[in-house]
């Protein structure tokens, strides 16, 4: 039986004492969502899912209000794939004061996704450093679809010496290749059609290549395109081996990550 609960208190008389895994999401789940709870419960803790829309990692602008928010069919897949807690706070409940104290995340938080959206990943960094205090996780599960978020995290992990062990989960993309994300219900029939070069640019393996079909593509506005280190970092000159392929596009007026490992 799953227990959903609302307030830090509720969720600490819910949890076991002894180990926990923790998959942070903020609702709307597919496929992807349920791959990373299936990957916690393979480790055989008991398994947290938070469903939490964090308003500090949306500038002003974006679509806060718009997120898709379907806590009941949420609750029914979570439940369907035996997760023991679903911890789903308000604003006010995560935020009492504010955000007052947040984790700034250097240097690496202000390229790519963060050049973009500069306050984004202060914010994402907040709330999980929050969800891990609350939920007492020894173990977490995230998306490598969101590749520079895990890395950031990871970062975070290390730095402040936080006692969980990150698990990073291959991305789930649909029958047409596309990365399943709660964003693609956006999507227009037409624009999701735009929306397969980017599985299709990554799947060349090539960033020249990747970069020409983007660029080609009617419908797409590039935002980056980048062949980097596994761990971000840049690559040295005449580099070989393996390497990151990373991409951001707008399709109309939703935002779209994907990301491949290559070889070069
Ligand atoms: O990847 C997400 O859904 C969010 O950024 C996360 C990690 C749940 C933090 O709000």
């Amino acid at each position: 039986m799953t227990q959903l609960v609302h307030t830090p208190e509720e969720l600490a008389s819910t949890l076991p004492a002894g180990d926990v895994s923790l998959v942070p999401t903020m609702g709307a789940l597919h496929d992807g969502h349920l791959a990373l709870v299936r990957a916690a419960k393979a480790l055989g803790n008991p398994v947290v899912v938070s469903i939490f829309v964090n308003p500090l990692q949306f500038a002003p602008g974006e679509d806060l209000d718009a997120y898709p928010r379907t806590l009941p069919e949420d609750v029914a897949k979570l439940e369907a794939e035996g997760v023991d807690a679903v911890f789903a706070p308000t604003a006010e409940t995560m935020y009492p004061r504010g955000p007052r104290t947040t984790i700034h995340p250097g240097p690496l938080g202000s390229v790519l996704e963060g050049a973009t959206r500069p306050t984004h990943f202060a914010g994402v960094l907040t709330v999980v450093a929050k969800l891990f205090a609350l939920t007492r996780a020894t173990d977490a599960f995230f998306g490598e679809k969101d590749y520079q978020q895990l890395a950031l995290i990871r970062q975070m992990v290390d730095d402040l010496h936080l006692p969980v062990r990150i698990h990073g989960c291959p991305i789930v993309r649909d029958t047409d290749g596309l990365a399943l994300s709660s964003r693609n219900r956006y999507l227009s029939a037409e624009e999701r059609a735009t929306a397969l070069a980017l599985p299709r640019a990554l799947a060349t393996g090539s960033l020249a290549e990747a970069g020409s079909l983007l660029r080609g593509t009617d419908g797409l506005e590039l935002d980056y395109l980048v062949a980097t280190a596994e761990d971000l970092t840049e690559l040295p000159d005449g580099h070989s081996g393996p390497a990151r392929l990373l991409v951001a596009a707008k399709v109309g007026t939703t935002r779209l990550l994907d990301n491949a490992a290559i070889e070069l």
